[in-house]
């Protein structure tokens, strides 16, 4: 078997590099490890930065979005019930839009279904080969038949747990892990808010998104190691009810259709390149979900290194492949240090070695969020990061 491009992993970032491949009139196959069921059943990231919905909407990918997504204006930031509002439009003159991971991967894929792409699912064992000449493979078994991909570029979309990180030879990684996870609900109840609220509270972080008009999304701060059969559901909207609580403000509760805990890590790669494969997405990094990034820098990602694939294809010119590694990381050090900063300000840190410190440590992550409060040049640096920095390999 051949194609030009092949790319494991069927997450947003390798279907998004299909579509972009498939524009400029070039073949990918894509291998995914698990089942078309699973990877539409994934529950994860709600926010599109602007960046992203350019994107989508310059591929011709948007039509779901455009019936579906909530434009956002900003976002509600909260300390022990004291709510202010971060107007991104006025700010910066941008906007966010609500659309749930999951109903992104399903359009891609639904648009993939159309034009006959070439996407496995549940292959094994794929494995990267020959990547420091002109012929690299991928091999990989396919309902138990071994079989050889012979192709251009290889890119690893393949998430965290991916193989591409791990067919680079003498890769690091910077990373740090948070000893704090998130606690994510659905819950059939309207939405109690206009634009997101994120709260510091005593108690620890709470959030408040939604993914329709018809269905909310929450999330509580919760020890690394908590178990979700500790969590009933009355303790949940207990919890919430409390620390996003704020007077004349009705947080409503509805009925809890999933819930789940995800640890928080920062996790960067030293390098996206290896002679013909390269890294796209979680492959490559990690951040913490505060600032809704995780999905962005996929999309950011996939844009850089398709641009690139293409200029490379079609002209033989190298340059942005060249390029990609140092302009997406150097993007993704200033993602992670904003989504580092919105998790450090807004969470509980309670390994702090005591009573004392953890009070001084609070108490200084409330005065950090009323001079954002006080301060429009904050403010601006808050709205022109989270509304997302711009895609370019130049
Ligand atoms: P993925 O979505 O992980 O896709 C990688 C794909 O590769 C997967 O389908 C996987 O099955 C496949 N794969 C892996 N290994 C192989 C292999 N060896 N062979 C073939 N296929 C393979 N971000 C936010 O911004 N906000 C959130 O609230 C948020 N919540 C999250 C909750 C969870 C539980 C997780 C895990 C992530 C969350 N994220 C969130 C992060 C965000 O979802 C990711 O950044 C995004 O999915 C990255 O897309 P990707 O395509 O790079 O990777
Ligand atoms: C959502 C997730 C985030 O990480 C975030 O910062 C905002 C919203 C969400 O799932 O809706």
């Amino acid at each position: 078997m051949r194609t030009q491009v092949a790319i494991i992993g069927a997450g947003p970032a390798g279907l998004l590099l299909g579509h972009i491949l498939h524009q400029a009139g070039i073949g990918f196959t894509i291998l995914e490890r698990t089942s078309r069921e699973h990877l539409l059943g994934r529950i994860r990231a709600g926010v599109l930065e602007q960046g992203s919905v350019d994107v989508l909407a310059e591929l011709g990918l948007d039509a779901d979005l455009r019936e579906r997504g909530l434009t956002h204006h900003g976002i509600h930031l909260q300390h022990d019930g004291e709510r202010h509002h971060v107007d991104f439009v006025e700010l910066v003159g941008r906007t966010v839009s609500i659309y749930g991971q999951q109903a992104l991967v399903a359009h891609l894929l639904a648009e993939h279904d159309r034009l006959g792409s070439d996407i496995r699912f549940e292959v094994t064992d794929a494995a990267p080969a020959g990547l420091d000449g002109s012929n690299p493979t991928v091999s990989y078994t396919d309902g138990g038949v071994a079989t050889e991909l012979a192709c251009e570029f290889v890119v690893g979309a393949d998430g965290y747990h991916g193989v591409g990180r791990r067919s680079i030879p003498g890769i690091t990684a910077f990373e740090r892990d948070y000893p704090f996870g998130w606690l994510g609900i659905l819950a059939d109840v309207p939405p109690s808010t206009d634009d997101l609220i994120y709260a510091l509270h005593r108690d620890g972080f709470a959030m408040h998104s939604m993914r329709s008009l018809e269905v909310s999304r929450l999330y509580l701060q919760v020890a690394h190691d908590e178990s979700i059969d500790d969590w009933s559901d009355a303790r949940i909207w207990d919890a919430l009810q409390t620390r996003l609580g704020s007077d004349g403000w009705t947080l409503h509760e509805g009925a809890i259709t999933e819930k789940s805990i995800t640890p928080m890590r920062s996790f960067v790669v030293s390098t996206l390149t290896h002679g013909r494969l390269f890294l796209a997405g979680d492959a490559g990094h990690i951040v913490p979900p505060t600032g809704a990034k995780g999905l962005n820098s996929a999309i950011a990602d996939v844009t850089m290194l398709g641009r690139a694939l293409v200029r490379s294809i079609r002209e033989g010119d190298e340059t942005g492949l060249a390029g990609y590694s140092d302009a997406a990381l150097s993007r993704q050090w200033k993602v992670q240090q904003f989504s580092q900063w919105m998790t450090d300000m807004l969470h509980l840190h309670r390994e702090a070695p005591d009573a004392s410190a953890r009070d001084f440590r609070y108490r200084s992550q409330v005065g950090q969020l009323e001079y954002l409060f006080g301060s429009r040049h904050a403010q601006e640096s808050l709205a022109e990061q989270y509304a997302g920095l711009p895609f370019t390999t130049e």
